[in-house]
């Protein structure tokens, strides 16, 4: 027979049977240096080994002094809690209104670095205990030595999650348990391996506490019964996600602020793309960033051609002019083919984007130099669109080059795509998947090119 009650196999994170969740009645109110472990050997000297003894961090923040004095005038009290945020902060992740997510000084991500009013006096603020895994080892060894017992411990708060509504109880310290169950590797009752699966044991003793435990009854401790929990040696801490395994990291205050700065340092010409296809609609969305570039007298005097089928043709005839070009220069037949045989980028880029500086808007005038003047400014106008496309293309994860050829071959490009005659080519954009992802490069300094009076 069995030792073991009938049940889930071993290995599973879940009791084998009923589990029990009952609250510590006749705790008194704590203040600063109160013996938490007395009081609680007191109340319930029913505590038993194998228990795990579930407390509010709040109680912590009381018996450890992290209590401020705060005024009761609604608005100096929000104005220090404010202050105290600030202070407790390592890092604002998201902002709205007056909610601020944060990573506190234990890595914790949360609202308001975990400060809050509730179940303290009117007249203080409370602080997360500092070191909330020392708060519950102290407890722990406290406990086995009042009542004898081999017990584990579990600090709570209460907090949201990323893309849950409402809050839950987690853990943020905890001594005596296994915090998470790995399963990797084991499998299911249909067979099936499960590889990722990875039980937040100790959060969900804090949320099965806060079901008897509560938010108005005073009631900051719970004992869970019935999951004889292991020790490996871990902690609450062990809870928070490590930075580089976070894919979101970068909050959204951070995020825009990065995105902002580095979108422009993210474009460079590639040369070589990936053979992964363009998402088309990237594309499209790109050149609809580089239609809102500036332009003078209100216009838009540029377009963007994405030459699909029509790609060989143009490239074809463009290579015809540039042989002619470079046998008018008298250049050695050898040199002539090696250079022509250069210039495949065009070919082997997997969508090419034609730009054009169009005549739409521009004004005439009378003299040579007025004319010039308004067509090197539609010209220049052209070019930060195509720098604007760029660095959309980079923004949405595209790698390009900008290359010049089809402003030699004007007449053969509008020929060729049968564009109008006041059409000027602005190059032709190479684009394609990235080799490697892309990253910023480091700005220059400014005082390379700039030049102050
Ligand atoms: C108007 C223009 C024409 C260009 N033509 C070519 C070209 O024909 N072939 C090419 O490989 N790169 C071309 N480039 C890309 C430059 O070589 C490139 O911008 C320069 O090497 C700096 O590298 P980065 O863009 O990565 O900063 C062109 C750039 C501009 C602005």
């Amino acid at each position: 027979m069995s030792e073991l009650p009938p049940g889930l196999p071993p290995g599973d994170h879940a009791a084998r049977d009923a589990i029990t969740v009952s609250p510590v009645r006749g705790l008194p109110e704590f203040r600063p240096g109160d013996d938490l472990a007395g009081a609680l050997a007191a109340a319930a000297p029913w505590i038993a080994d194998g228990d795990v003894v579930v407390v509010t961090s709040k109680v912590f923040s009381k018996v450890e002094g992290r209590l401020v004095p705060a005024p009761t005038d609604v608005e100096a009290r929000d104005t220090l809690r404010r202050e105290l945020v600030d202070a407790e902060t390592e890092r604002v992740l998201a902002r709205r209104g007056r909610t601020l997510i944060v990573a506190g000084k234990l890595g914790i991500v949360q609202a308001a670095a975990g400060i809050d009013g509730s179940n303290v006096r009117r007249n203080e603020l409370a602080l997360l205990p500092s070191d909330p895994d020392a708060s519950a080892a102290r407890l722990r060894a406290d406990l086995a030595r009042l009542l004898g017992v081999n017990v584990a411990v579990v600090v709570t708060d209460t907090m949201g999650r990323s893309w849950r509504v409402g809050q839950t109880d987690v853990a943020i310290g905890s001594a005596g348990l296994e915090v998470i169950h790995r399963y990797g590797g084991a499998v299911d009752s249909e067979g099936n391996e499960l590889l990722v699966t990875e039980v937040a044991l100790a959060d969900e003793l804090a949320g099965a506490a806060d079901l008897v435990k509560g938010k108005l009854g005073g009631l900051p401790v719970a004992v869970v019964r019935g999951l004889v929990p292991v020790d490996d040696g871990s902690t609450a801490r062990d809870l928070v996600r490590p930075l580089d395994e976070d894919m979101f990291w970068l909050g959204t205050d951070e995020a825009i602020a990065r995105g902002r700065r580095e979108a422009v340092l993210l474009r460079r010409s590639s040369r070589d793309f990936s053979d992964e296809p363009v998402d088309a609609d990237a594309l499209r969305r790109a050149v609809g960033v580089a239609l809102t570039a500036p332009a003078p007298h209100h216009s838009t005097p540029f377009r963007f051609a994405w030459v699909r089928d029509r790609r060989a043709a143009l490239l074809d005839a463009m290579a015809v002019r540039w042989q002619e070009h470079l046998e008018a220069d008298g250049r050695p037949t050898d040199e002539v083919e090696r250079r022509m045989r250069r210039g495949d980028l065009l070919r082997r880029a997997p969508e090419l984007v034609l730009a054009f500086r169009t005549g739409e808007g521009m004004h005439s005038y009378p003299d040579d130099a007025r004319r010039l003047g308004e067509r090197t400014m539609f010209t220049v106008a052209g070019g930060a669109a195509v720098q604007s496309l760029l660095v959309a293309l980079a923004a949405e994860g595209l790698a390009s080059c900008w290359v010049g050829s089809t402003i030699f071959a004007a007449d053969v490009v509008r020929r060729v795509l049968d564009v109008p005659a006041d059409w000027q080519p602005l190059g032709a954009v190479a684009v394609g998947m990235p080799v490697e992802a892309i990253e910023p490069r480091a700005p220059r300094d400014a005082a390379e090119g700039l030049l102050e009076w």
